[in-house]
């Protein structure tokens, strides 16, 4: 049965051949939405994990190997108590209430930041889901929750460091390596959705040659079609990598 997400795109134009391998998306704008309707904060970020749900599955059917998702970022903890509380808990419940779903689809659940900062049923949820889904083989699924690019690059010199190197062995290649997860591919794509034209502390060092796709709408209303425009933006642009080409 061919899926919808890639009739859609097939008929779009997409070249399913020059997919971004790694898709990294900035989810913001869930607290606006919910400002528009009158409704409170949370039942944006509620809104935005059914939003959150449907882009892993598009992602996943149409060939992309990594997403990863900013859901809390180290400077959230600055926002109200009662909406960190739930932010907590929508993670914690989404991790739990998928996990079926994502192991049957294949899905390979990781996390990126300091996890162990998290409340602990958090940590669990999320654990558990990394345990369970270790051995699949489909898209890499990275929530990063409480991250920050500076925190993890200071992270990565603090091991660095404790592992005993001399500043000649320090490389672009040993910082990589020392990442949160070095073994995943830099970002090709980063998504902002809300129109702020920011990058926001988000994978700092990975995307630094990343293509950035900014759309006007706020992420509860990102689907599939949002997808496709970015990819199909995607493909006009030249990756040069600091070179020239012709
Ligand atoms: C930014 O919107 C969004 C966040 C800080 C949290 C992202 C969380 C979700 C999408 C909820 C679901 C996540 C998971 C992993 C289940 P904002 O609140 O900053 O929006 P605003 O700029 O309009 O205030």
């Amino acid at each position: 049965m061919s899926k919808k997400i890639v009739d859609l795109a097939i008929k779009r134009g997409v070249d399913l051949d020059s997919l971004p391998k790694h898709l990294a998306i900035i989810m913001d704008g869930n607290g606006r939405w919910a400002k528009t309707k009158g409704w409170q904060r949370l039942l944006g970020h509620r809104e935005g994990y059914r939003a959150l749900r449907s882009a892993l599955l598009n992602a996943d059917d149409l060939g992309i190997k990594y997403l990863t998702v900013y859901a809390f970022s180290a400077e959230n903890w600055k926002r109200p108590a009662e909406e960190v509380a739930g932010l907590m808990k929508l993670i914690e419940t989404a991790a739990r209430e998928e996990l079926k779903s994502m192991h049957k689809n294949n899905v390979r659940v990781n996390v990126s930041g300091r996890i162990d900062e998290l409340p602990q049923g958090l940590q669990d949820a999320l654990n558990h889901g990394m345990e369970v889904t270790a051995n699949n083989t489909g898209i890499v699924f990275t929530l990063a929750v409480n991250y920050g690019g500076r925190a993890e690059i200071v992270d990565a010199v603090r091991d660095i460091v404790a592992a005993g190197f001399e500043p000649e062995d320090i490389t672009e290649e040993i910082i990589s390596a020392h990442l949160y997860n070095p073994q995943h591919p830099e970002p090709d794509l980063m998504i902002r959705t809300a129109g702020e034209m920011r990058w926001s502390n988000f994978l700092l060092w990975q995307g630094a040659y990343c293509e950035l796709y900014v759309t006007e709408d706020p992420w509860p209303e990102f689907s599939g079609n949002h997808m496709i425009d970015a990819v199909l933006s995607f493909q006009t642009r030249t990756r040069k990598f600091g070179a020239v080409v012709e």
